[in-house]
C-alpha cells in the first residue's frame, strides 16, 4: 500500500505515544515546502517539523528570530497540502507566545485553523507554561522543547551544547518533568549531553525527540537541509549527511549553463 493511498495509516500523537510505549524510534524531519514535504512523507517520516529554522534555511536570516507568523502559515500550509501520513508541527515562531497566554492562544488557533496542521510546538520550560497550558486548554496538541532553543540564541550567547553544569541539567529536568504534567504530547531536546537525555527520556513517559541529544531518547529529528547537505559550512557534531545535494544541484546548473552557452541545449529532440 503506497502512502498515498486514502487507506493509509496516519501518524497521530497517540500513535508516536505507543511508539514510546513498545520501543519503536520515532523519525522526525523539518520540511517548509509542498515538494519537499511530499518526499520525505512518501519515504515514511513519522513527523514532519516546520520548524522555524525556515528563517535560516529559507529565508537566509542568521537566526530563528525574524520569522513571521504569517511566514510560518504560509510555510505550513504548503506542507500540509502535501502530506498524506506523517505527523505535522509547526512552531511557533519567536514574540508570538511569551507576552502573554492570551495571546499564545491566538497564535496557535491561526496556525491550527489557517494551515490545517496537527500540533504545535513552543520553545521553553516553566517560564512559558501559562502559554502551554492555555493551548491546550483549546485542545491543541503542544510539542516542548528544551535545551539549546534557538530563539534564546542571545541569551545564550552561543550554540553550544547546554546543561552540562549540574544547575541547569536540574532546571531541565524539573522543566520537562513540568512539561509532561502540563499535558504535552511529546517533547524536542536540542544539543544537551547524550546522558542527561536518557535521563530525562527513562523518566518521562511522553516521547523525548533528540537532537545532539544521543540515542538513547525516543526518536531523532534533524533539519532536513543539513541532513541533504544542501546547507554549506553547518556541521556539528550531531549532524550526519545523508547526500551532498548541494554539490550535485550546483554541478547540474553549471552543465546546464554551459550547454545553453554552447547552443547545446535545446537540441532537436528538445524542441518543436
Ligand atoms: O526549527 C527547527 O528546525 C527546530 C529543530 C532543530 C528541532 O526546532
Amino acid at each position: 500500500m503506497s502512502v498515498h493511498s486514502p487507506d493509509v495509516k496516519k501518524v497521530t500523537t497517540h500513535k508516536i505515544q505507543e511508539m514510546k510505549v513498545r520501543g519503536e524510534k520515532i523519525s522526525m524531519l523539518t520540511a517548509y515546502d509542498y515538494s519537499m514535504a511530499k518526499l520525505i512523507d512518501m519515504a515514511g517520516i513519522d513527523v514532519i517539523l516546520v520548524g522555524d529554522s525556515a528563517s535560516n534555511v529559507m529565508a537566509g536570516h542568521e537566526t530563528t528570530l525574524p520569522i513571521t507568523l504569517n511566514e510560518m502559515i504560509y510555510h505550513a500550509s504548503s506542507v500540509v497540502r502535501a502530506v498524506n501520513r506523517a505527523l505535522i508541527v509547526v512552531d511557533l515562531p519567536f514574540g508570538t507566545y511569551q507576552g502573554n497566554s492570551k495571546e499564545a492562544l491566538n497564535s496557535a488557533i491561526r496556525i491550527m485553523k489557517e494551515t490545517g496542521a496537527h500540533s504545535v510546538k513552543i520553545e521553553g520550560g516553566r517560564e512559558i507554561s501559562k502559554s502551554v497550558e492555555r493551548i491546550l486548554s483549546a485542545g491543541i496538541p503542544v510539542m516542548g522543547h528544551l535545551g539549546l532553543t534557538p530563539q534564546s540564541i542571545y541569551k545564550f550567547g552561543t550554540y553550544s551544547v547546554r546543561a552540562k553544569e549540574e544547575a541547569e541539567a536540574q532546571r531541565l529536568i524539573e522543566d520537562a518533568q513540568l512539561l509532561e504534567e502540563l499535558g504535552c504530547f511529546a517533547l524536542v531536546l536540542e544539543k544537551i549531553p547524550a546522558q542527561l537525555a536518557a535521563r530525562v527520556a527513562q523518566q518521562l513517559r511522553i516521547p523525548v525527540i533528540g537532537i545532539g541529544a544521543g540515542n538513547q531518547v525516543d526518536g531523532q529529528v534533524l533539519v532536513l537541509h543539513d541532513m541533504l547537505g544542501i546547507t554549506m559550512g553547518f556541521s556539528p557534531r550531531f549532524l550526519r549527511r545523508y547526500l551532498n545535494l548541494g554539490e550535485q544541484i550546483t554541478e547540474a546548473v553549471s552543465k546546464y549553463v554551459a550547454d545553453v552557452k554552447a547552443i547545446d541545449f535545446p537540441n532537436e529532440n528538445e524542441q518543436y
